[in-house]
């Protein structure tokens, strides 16, 4: 999940290229690099760490010319370093490479063989070499084509030639590639979002073709090498929000957009005079659905978990959830009245798209829930259902995961609706109750001191756990997965009626727990599991609502109360203090909150 960007011009690229690199640090950070072309040589600049290390360095060296490709890394094979930063170059091409080339080792091999000298440990130098050698005896569309058919697993790939000094060649491969249009210019993206800077006409690569990109042209070719025509989609330009404004990090600034981001995406799909959710050309008849299937990855796959409790308790669908990654290889029994649902924020990840990419194939009904409205999990998927809150840029997902939830859930309430699962009163009152949440959320920031103070036991922990029946399950999974994420702290997200089946072995004096228990139908089980943990002598910290009968508090640690709401909504209430508690853990140990160690915003390997 690396991220690429190429421009071919007459004037010179570099500055506009770093400019495009900062913006897809999101993809990841632990090295970046540029090659351009000038006066007939390849000159390359790599380095560990962020692209503001590469821009001190080009601008002492000056590395400039009028066609160049860039790339940011996030490691898969060889460690972060500069010699394994790309672009790797030959004396005759330059190349960057998103995705892994699975077959590199066999690859190598034979190139060593045949006299090539590896200077890094990526799988992408083999494409370096290969490329080489078939320039050596064949022209360039020929030794593309023979240099693509030798790689095994998934690519997009930009390259630029010492002997063809007026193209940039981009292929694709399982992941994604971008061809954006400019006046007298052209270029090559990762995804649209990388050339927003620069264009907003753009067209996207189909699984296995390649382009030729020219100044003023741009060829499109199969992977048999014919010709191919490309429609040109226009991308919206909305570059607001991608400013911290007054917050020290764009987490910060995230968690408290969310009360205006629900407002936003429930103005999308409420029509409050009509009392109806406006989920408007569903393709499939509601009545037919016999069962769901909801699958995502990290904190996608919690809304899908959440989601799972929705539909059983407002349908009589039958509901599974999946991980992608698990998904994609299992033996699936496709059932053509089943829905396959998607959550994913960036609409990029690698392992959702496969999945999708799967269902699409065995002829499935897919619906996706995305952020990103251009990526390629939305423009593959058969129906798409946008969360509206604009880009989120820390790599720790927030708003995104309250936007899922919502859109989730007022799914499943249409789908009741529309099957009379629900009563036409019943589901005005759950319309009327959800037009509460943004101003309930609003309320349920004003934690934010008391979640420091508590986040200050939790940041020196060596470990941690997160308790929850019911709905407050996945929240439990989701708050432990934002303190290992953002803090660097162990954490485990349990059932709470599971402890005593093993976990409660963990507890011990002293060790932070949080329980998640609003007063719904799990309240006094939950608070009897609570008990169990306090007498092992586990710190509690109890996030449950107002409420005017007492809490057994007795050897609590600590109490956060939030705003109470109808049973269903709390999950939306109880994300919020674990999503500050695990900010300000990170916060005050000093980490990078906004793009924590090994990972990356979107995750286009799987
Ligand atoms: C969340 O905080 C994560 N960084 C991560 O789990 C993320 O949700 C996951 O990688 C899925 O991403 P997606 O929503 O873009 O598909």
């Amino acid at each position: 999940m690396c991220g690429i960007v190429g421009i071919n011009s007459s004037k010179p690229v570099t500055g506009v290229i770093l400019n495009s690199l900062k913006k897809l640090e999101y993809r990841g950070y632990d090295s970046a690099g540029v090659a351009t072309l000038k006066d007939g040589f390849i000159n390359e600049t790599k380095c560990e760490g962020r692209v503001e290390n590469l821009e001190n360095i080009i601008t002492k060296n000056k590395n400039d010319g009028p066609i160049g490709i860039g790339h940011v890394r996030w490691a898969t094979h060889g460690q972060p370093s500069e010699v394994n930063a790309h672009p790797h170059s030959s004396e005759k091409v330059s190349v960057v490479h998103n995705g892994i080339i699975e077959n590199s080792t066999l690859l190598k091999k034979h190139l060593i063989r045949a006299g090539h000298v590896f200077k890094s440990q990526t799988d992408t130098e083999v494409i370096t070499h290969l490329i080489t050698e078939y320039l050596k005896k064949h022209d360039l569309k020929t030794s593309i084509l023979k240099m693509l058919k030798r790689l095994h697993g998934s690519f997009a790939l930009g390259i630029i030639f010492k002997d063809f000094p007026d193209i940039i060649v981009g292929a694709r491969r399982g992941s994604p590639l971008a061809v954006g249009y400019g006046p007298n210019e052209n270029y090559l993206g990762s995804d649209s979002y990388a050339l927003k800077t620069m264009t907003n006409k753009v067209s996207y690569l189909d699984d296995g073709e390649f382009c030729l990109i020219h100044k003023n042209q741009v060829e499109f070719f199969n992977s048999e090498g014919e010709k191919v025509n490309k429609e040109v989609l226009e991308v919206s330009s909305d570059d607001q929000n991608y400013d911290k404004g007054n917050f020290k990090h764009f987490m910060a600034k995230e968690i408290y957009e969310q009360p205006n981001t629900i407002k936003s995406c429930l103005k999308e799909y409420i029509d409050k005079i009509n009392k109806d959710i406006n989920i408007i050309n569903f393709p499939w008849n509601s009545k037919e659905i016999e069962s769901i299937k909801l699958i995502g990855c990290g904190t996608a796959y919690h809304s899908c978990l959440i989601a799972k409790y929705w539909i059983e308790q407002f349908t009589d669908i039958e509901v599974e959830t999946d991980i992608a990654s698990e998904f994609r290889y299992r033996k699936n029994k496709f059932k053509s009245s089943q829905l396959y649902i998607f959550v994913s924020q960036s609409g990029e990840t690698a392992d959702t798209y496969a999945a999708l990419d799967l269902c699409i194939k065995n002829k499935m009904k897919t619906c996706s829930i995305v952020n990103v409205v251009e990526s390629s999990i939305a423009r593959d998927s058969g129906y798409v259902l946008p969360i509206h809150c604009g880009p989120e840029v820390g790599v720790a997902s927030t708003k995104a995961f309250l936007g899922q939830l919502l859109v989730l859930y007022l799914l499943t309430l249409k789908i009741s609706f529309l099957r009379n699962e629900i009563s036409k009163d019943g589901y005005s009152t759950k319309i009327d109750n959800l037009l509460e949440l943004p101003k309930l959320i609003e309320n349920t920031l004003k934690i934010e001191s008391e979640m420091q103070e508590a986040s200050k036991d939790f940041s020196k922990a060596k470990g941690s756990m997160f308790l929850g029946r019911g709905y407050s399950f996945p929240i439990a999974l989701e708050g432990a997965l934002k303190l290992k994420e953002l803090a660097y702290v162990h954490a485990e997200g349990y059932p709470a009626g599971e402890m005593k089946h093993g976990p409660l072995a963990l507890i011990e004096n002293g060790m932070p727990v949080v329980v998640i228990a609003p007063r719904d139908e799990f309240y006094k089980k939950t608070v009897s599991n609570m008990q169990e943990v306090i007498s092992r002598g586990g710190k509690v910290l109890l996030i449950s609502n107002k409420s005017t009968d007492e809490v057994s508090s007795e050897n609590l640690w600590k109490k956060i109360e939030v705003e109470t709401i109808s049973d269903d909504l709390f999950p939306f209430l109880m994300t919020i203090p674990l999503q500050l508690l695990a900010y300000y853990a990170a916060n005050s140990l000093g980490y990078d909150i906004d793009k924590p160690r090994n990972l990356a915003k979107s995750v286009t390997v799987e």
